[in-house]
């Protein structure tokens, strides 16, 4: 049917005959000459039809756009002052000789050159034209190169890839479960899984030593633009390698991935930071390292201040005082900095406090703040000292319990960066290690793995777990990049007896052990090697590697805000008959009954 790709043809192909099947991406009627840009996988050509030719003259009169064409042609070169130098086949237009229409197109919903005016729900309902954009079709292309690539080095490094169950028992990541009700087993349900975790550490305990699967993952959570309820997961696990093994064959392969991809050189070594560090100087475990500005511990010098709103904090144990300075902030209007204190809200902060630095020799006179008349002189000192600032710059504050501060201001630290232009190198990886083992849950009144409740401690804190579990460290490590945690991972645990003793602080009773994880355990008695392994977020990486600003541009079918498919309405009711084979009887929530 065809001879060439409409976008692969450039002046080598002058004077050939060509086949080409494609889109109408537009037609134009230019006094008697009708030109057609064509489209395909691969780009655009214009066809030209001149009234020469008069039956297939008549025929491109009646095309309209996303009409699907097959045209017969011969390549010229573009008559001089024509040539498109924006277009890769600018050079070049191909003559029509015939034209069969393959099928018509209805009026799309909206032009490809226009999707920027149709709301994202349209462009998600109508997916397939979307994709039809090259922008799209980019981002999908770098998809299927980047897995290509991730397998290819997987392979070579012998990884054996393996599949693992869809329909299974719950994993715990941290989510709620997308469940599927059992026919065969009236009232009881498969779970989709989280991860494939204890399936690839059942692999390592089959002696498979090195795996590897591109596989979906199911978190029924609330969704951000880097989460989707389900997504895709490069999920890798090894025997007998220890963590540094595992993060510099992982770091090798994303920087080959980034030089094939981008051409880009990533550091060698990736810098490492511990959790400590992280939310100490970035208020963030996934830092984004682009943004020169870092968080100022204030604590000890507001324990003796008059104002209630920093002294509280700095002497709760579970409290914190930090500053952001902010070099050349002072400009910022009183609009903005309101803008900021309710952006800050969204993270719990009850305000933002200022002080603005208008000239530094004129001692508090010369400085600017709501706060200043609450600080003693030793305070205001002490801040500028610490925070170094200069004249024309900003300090902000924020005086929280320790999450809520590090939340705030880590987030604001990023919003800055970015609106004040203050970003620094296109590329920042890291790794964030020593993450702790557990954080407490105020709301359950209980430890929470930090990780997943699979995850080792450090080999020298183990009597930590019984002690001080809070200060418990684990060998557990994330992968982050620009601020994105791309993957995380960790060495496990392979004696059942240190399972079961983590399952125990996590208040996992014996009973429900056996119950949710007894093939584990079990496991665990006949031979479980060392080992350890991540996943990195595939959606994620595609997003950065594209320069996409949410994972759903590099999905092909994603889901809403509201865990929707807008394309196929899913999800959606069934008949009574598959529910009562199913054993299931539906109550709807009281609101949705009453309306
Ligand atoms: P974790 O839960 O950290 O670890 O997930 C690994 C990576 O998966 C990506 N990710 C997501 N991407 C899109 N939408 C989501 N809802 C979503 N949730 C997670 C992130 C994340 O870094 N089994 C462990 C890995 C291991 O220990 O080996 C796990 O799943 O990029
Ligand atoms: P107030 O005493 O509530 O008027 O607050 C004085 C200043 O402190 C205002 O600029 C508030 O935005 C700020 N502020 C109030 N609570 C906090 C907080 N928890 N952290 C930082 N700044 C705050």
């Amino acid at each position: 049917m065809r001879s060439h790709y409409c976008g692969q043809l450039n002046s080598s192909h002058i004077d050939q005959e060509v086949e080409l099947c494609g889109w109408v991406h537009r037609s134009r009627d230019h006094g008697g000459v009708i030109f057609i840009d064509l489209r395909d996988r691969e780009g655009l050509v214009q066809v030209v039809y001149d009234p020469d030719l008069p039956e297939v003259f008549s025929a491109a009169e009646h095309v309209r756009n996303e009409f699907v064409l097959r045209v017969k042609g011969r390549v010229r070169a573009r008559p001089e002052g024509t040539v498109n130098p924006d277009m890769p086949t600018g050079e070049v237009e191909v003559l029509g000789l015939e034209l069969e229409v393959l099928n018509k197109a209805d009026t799309p919903p909206f032009q490809l050159d226009e999707h920027e005016k149709a709301s994202e729900e349209i462009r998600l309902r109508y997916r397939y034209i979307d994709l039809r954009r090259p922008e799209m079709q980019e981002k999908i292309r770098i998809r299927a190169r980047t897995t290509q690539l991730l397998r290819r080095f997987l392979d070579d490094r012998g990884f054996l890839d393996i599949e693992t169950p869809m329909l299974t028992k719950a994993t715990p990541e941290g989510a709620r479960d997308y469940l599927v009700p059992s026919r065969t087993h009236p009232g009881e349900f498969f779970a989709l899984p989280q991860s494939p975790q204890l399936f690839k550490q059942l692999l390592m305990m089959s002696g498979m030593d090195r795996y590897y699967q591109i596989v979906r993952c199911f978190r029924d959570e609330d969704l951000r633009a880097d989460r989707q309820p389900e997504f895709t997961q490069l999920d890798i696990e090894t025997s007998f390698l220890d963590e540094n093994e595992i993060m510099e064959l992982n770091e090798e392969m994303i920087r080959q991935l980034y030089k094939e991809i981008l051409d880009v050189d990533l550091p060698n070594p990736f810098p490492r930071m511990t959790y400590d560090e992280a939310m100490d100087r970035y208020g963030s475990d996934c830092p984004d390292l682009r943004v020169p500005l870092e968080l100022v511990d204030l604590q000890d010098l507001m324990q003796e201040v008059e104002f209630k709103v920093f002294s509280g904090p700095a002497k709760d144990p579970h409290g914190r005082v930090a500053a952001l300075h902010v070099p050349g902030g002072s400009s910022l209007s009183r609009k903005k900095i309101d803008g900021y204190t309710k952006f800050v809200g969204i993270y719990g902060a009850k305000g933002l406090a200022y002080i603005k630095v208008n000239e530094l020799a004129k001692g508090r006179d010369g400085l600017q703040s709501p706060i200043l008349k609450f600080l003693p002189d030793s305070a205001v000192d002490g801040i500028l000292e610490r925070t170094g600032a200069k004249d024309g710059d900003l300090i902000f504050f924020g005086a929280d319990k320790t999450h809520v501060v590090n939340e705030a201001l880590g987030a604001l630290r990023v919003k800055v960066g970015e609106d004040l232009d203050l970003m620094e190198g296109a590329w920042r990886p890291l790794w964030v290690v020593d993450f702790p083992m557990f954080e407490w849950d105020d709301k359950h009144n209980r430890w929470n793995p930090l990780h997943h409740p699979f995850t080792s401690p450090k080999d020298d804190q183990i009597d930590l777990l019984e002690s001080d579990p809070g200060k418990c460290k684990s060998r557990a490590y994330d992968m982050v990049v620009n601020g994105t945690e791309l993957g995380g991972g960790s060495i496990r645990i392979h004696s059942g007896e240190l399972q079961q003793k983590i399952f125990k602080l996590l208040e996992i009773g014996e009973e429900e052990a056996q119950e949710k994880f007894g093939f584990l355990l079990n496991a665990l008695k006949y031979g479980c090697p060392p080992h350890g392994g991540l996943a990195f977020g595939l959606d994620r990486l595609v997003m950065l590697l594209t320069g996409s600003k949410s994972i759903r541009d590099v999905m092909a079918f994603p889901k809403t805000q509201s865990a929707a498919c807008q394309l196929t309405s899913a999800p959606s009711e069934v008949s009574m008959t598959q529910l009562r084979e199913l054993s299931i009887r539906v109550r709807k929530p009281q609101s949705e009954e009453a309306s």
